[in-house]
């Protein structure tokens, strides 16, 4: 009967617990700027300090795994100006960032098809997974160029590519080793801003089971306090994953 279940929501994590696992759609940078009679880029240049802090946050409270959408599948559709903008700051990030993530101690990752991206930029994307590949800290994976249902066909292709001739059906095992993010736990959190209450196509498959928390904070402004709003939301919670409550009094809800 096990086998039926989704390994990953078999164990119910502890009631009051932190998140290992947290993931954020960063909306809002747009109208922040908006807001302040400035281009909208100003939005996205105060946006990547708000990821600054966050990165720093999680590091202090231990937090295992932060994700963060930065560029969606659907953003080439902005006027080119503004993903041109978006472009150059991913790479100055990248120079700037990748040394004092090191020293932090982060592991950093990046999902999402990166095949559309100049070679100068996967170049540096490259390099920056490298550099902290061995790191023991805190994973903050970025997703660019990243859409949900892009991630599942993906895994789906290269699982067909390497098993074709021997699987007439695969399982959930069989394709999670291909999905993005194949050694993380699933999100156990997820945070949108910017008041919109969707998930864009973010990561449809790994966020099955995730708790979703929506707020009308612009990201820019998304600071601790607003993020320790969002943890205290995600611990009071009781996570069933099927059962009921009362199986989680009695018997802890395992297996
Ligand atoms: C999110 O902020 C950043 C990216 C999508 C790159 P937006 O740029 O979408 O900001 P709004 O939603 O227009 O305010
Ligand atoms: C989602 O934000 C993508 C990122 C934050 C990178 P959008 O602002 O692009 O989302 P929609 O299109 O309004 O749903
Ligand atoms: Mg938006």
């Amino acid at each position: 009967m096990l086998g039926l279940f989704s390994s990953s929501t078999r164990q119910v994590p502890q009631t009051h617990a932190l998140p290992q696992h947290v993931a954020v759609i960063m909306d809002g940078n747009g109208r922040w700027a908006k807001k302040r009679f400035l281009p909208r880029v100003a939005g996205h240049k105060r946006g990547l300090e708000a990821v600054r802090q966050l990165v720093k946050t999680c590091v202090r409270l231990d937090i295992k795994y932060l994700t963060l959408f930065a560029f969606s599948s659907e953003n080439w559709r902005r006027p080119p100006e503004e993903v041109t903008f978006l472009m150059g700051l991913f790479m100055e990030a990248l120079d700037r960032e990748v040394k004092k993530l090191h020293e932090a101690n982060v592991v950093l990752k990046l999902i999402g098809d990166r095949s559309l991206f100049n070679e100068a930029l996967q170049q540096k994307m490259r390099e920056a997974e490298q550099v902290t590949a061995h790191n023991t800290g805190l994973t903050l994976t970025i997703a660019v160029n990243y859409g949900g249902r892009w991630d599942i066909l993906n895994a789906v292709n290269r699982l067909l590519a390497d098993k074709k001739d021997t699987v007439e059906t695969i399982s959930e095992a069989d394709l999670a080793p291909y999905l993005s993010m194949p050694d993380a736990p699933e999100p156990d959190l997820f945070i949108r801003t910017g008041g919109e209450t969707r998930i864009s196509n973010f990561l449809l498959w790994q966020l099955a089971y995730a708790e979703l928390y929506f707020t009308p904070t612009l990201w820019p402004d998304f600071d601790d306090a607003a993020f320790e709003a969002a943890l205290t939301s995600y611990r009071q919670r009781e996570r069933r994953f099927g059962r009921t409550s009362e199986q989680l009094s009695t018997d802890k809800g395992h297996a």
